[in-house]
């Protein structure tokens, strides 16, 4: 169930930022073969935003919805989006009632529904999620019939733990992975307790955890794995998880080793998260129609056993949890 939405979805998701831009180069036939292979293989839920490629990736989102039943009660797929990243300068101040009205129309435009299934502020500044009159605005705009329901997507614990504190919040989006272990602490147990729908993201570390890269891999100019590496666009937890790449990559090594017989690495990597208590879907991204159909099988593994479990968390006490756990 997602949260107070009410939406029942599968616990692997498609992340839609890679069908808008920021990955280097993806034509868009490409990331319809990636909507569509994922939804063959059997996810309902979609994530994407009004600033991925500037509506491209809701678009194409909102063709193959329209091709494949639709949203909203009774239709078969879900889709979330995110608003606030449109403001410029992004400030506290641009998070407005107004403002909230001209992005979700935007976005019900691009998607082609009348109603959001679900929108979600892209993490805002920390001072928004501490505002009531926040919260009244996007109560007001469920009112409004614009959207069902509202979420959060938040960089840091204590953003999330603020957000789930709210009687309407439907959904919290947040790093969690092999590499990003910090909210299974707090955020997960005080999720579940609140009902709260606990959305998944980055769960390959940017694609560290499908254990490919080595220290000689290089990106595209236009992907963020090259042009963010230090955070020079936006948060650099947003690129390999804020892990350093040469870190990254000798641990994902080790990852890679402990992925248990007929699963991949990246398929361990999802599998860890959805084995989480209070996990309710994990949204990887994928560039071809081939990530996302293995993507989707995830779900369908065995849960890890205590010893890869075990094996996985000293990969992350032993290198990772120095350059992570206290900053976000
Ligand atoms: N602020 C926010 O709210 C926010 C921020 C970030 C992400 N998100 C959401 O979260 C979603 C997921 O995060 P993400 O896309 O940033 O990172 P991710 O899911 O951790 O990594 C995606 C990358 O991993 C690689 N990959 C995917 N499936 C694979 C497979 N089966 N085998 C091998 N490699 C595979 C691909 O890299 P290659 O391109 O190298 O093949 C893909 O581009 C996004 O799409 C977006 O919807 C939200």
């Amino acid at each position: 169930m997602l949260g107070r939405t009410g939406r029942s979805v599968g616990v692997v998701g498609l992340g839609c930022w890679q069908l808008g831009a920021d990955w280097g180069e993806v034509g868009e036939d490409q990331a319809l073969a990636v909507l569509a292979a994922a939804v063959d293989a059997g996810v309902t839920f979609l994530d994407t935003a009004d600033v991925y490629g500037d509506g491209r990736s809701e678009r194409l989102v909102g063709q193959l919805v329209a091709e494949r039943g639709g949203t909203g009660p009774g239709g078969p797929l879900t889709v979330a989006t995110k608003m606030g990243r449109r403001a410029d300068p992004h400030v506290a101040e641009a998070y407005t009632l107004d403002a909230f009205r001209a992005w979700t129309d935007r976005s019900r435009q691009n998607l082609g529904v009348d109603t959001l299934d679900l929108v979600q502020l892209h993490c805002p500044p920390s001072a928004v999620l501490g505002t009531d009159a926040t919260y009244e605005a996007l109560d007001t705009l469920v009112d409004e019939g614009r959207v069902a329901a509202y979420g959060v997507s938040v960089e840091t614990v204590a953003e999330a733990l603020a957000a789930i504190a709210r009687p309407h919040v439907a959904s919290v989006q947040i790093i969690l992975n092999v590499f990003r272990r910090k909210p299974l602490e707090q955020v997960l147990p005080a999720a579940a307790e609140a009902g709260v729908a606990i959305i998944a993201r980055v769960p390959l570390a940017s694609g560290l955890l499908s254990g490919k890269y080595d220290e000689s891999t290089t990106f595209a100019a236009d992907d963020h794995r090259t042009y963010n590496r230090h955070g020079e666009a936006f948060d650099v937890g947003e690129t390999f998880s804020g892990v350093p790449y040469e870190v990254g990559v000798a641990a994902a090594r080790e990852v890679a080793a402990r992925a248990p017989a007929g699963a991949t690495t990246a398929q361990t990597a999802l599998r860890w998260i959805v084995d989480q208590p209070g996990v309710t879907t994990v949204i990887p991204g994928a560039r071809t129609g081939e990530q996302a159909r293995a993507n989707a099988a995830a779900a369908d593994l065995a849960p890890l056993d205590a010893g890869t479990l075990d094996a996985l968390r000293a990969v992350y006490d032993e290198r990772v949890r120095e350059h992570v756990h206290g900053r976000w």
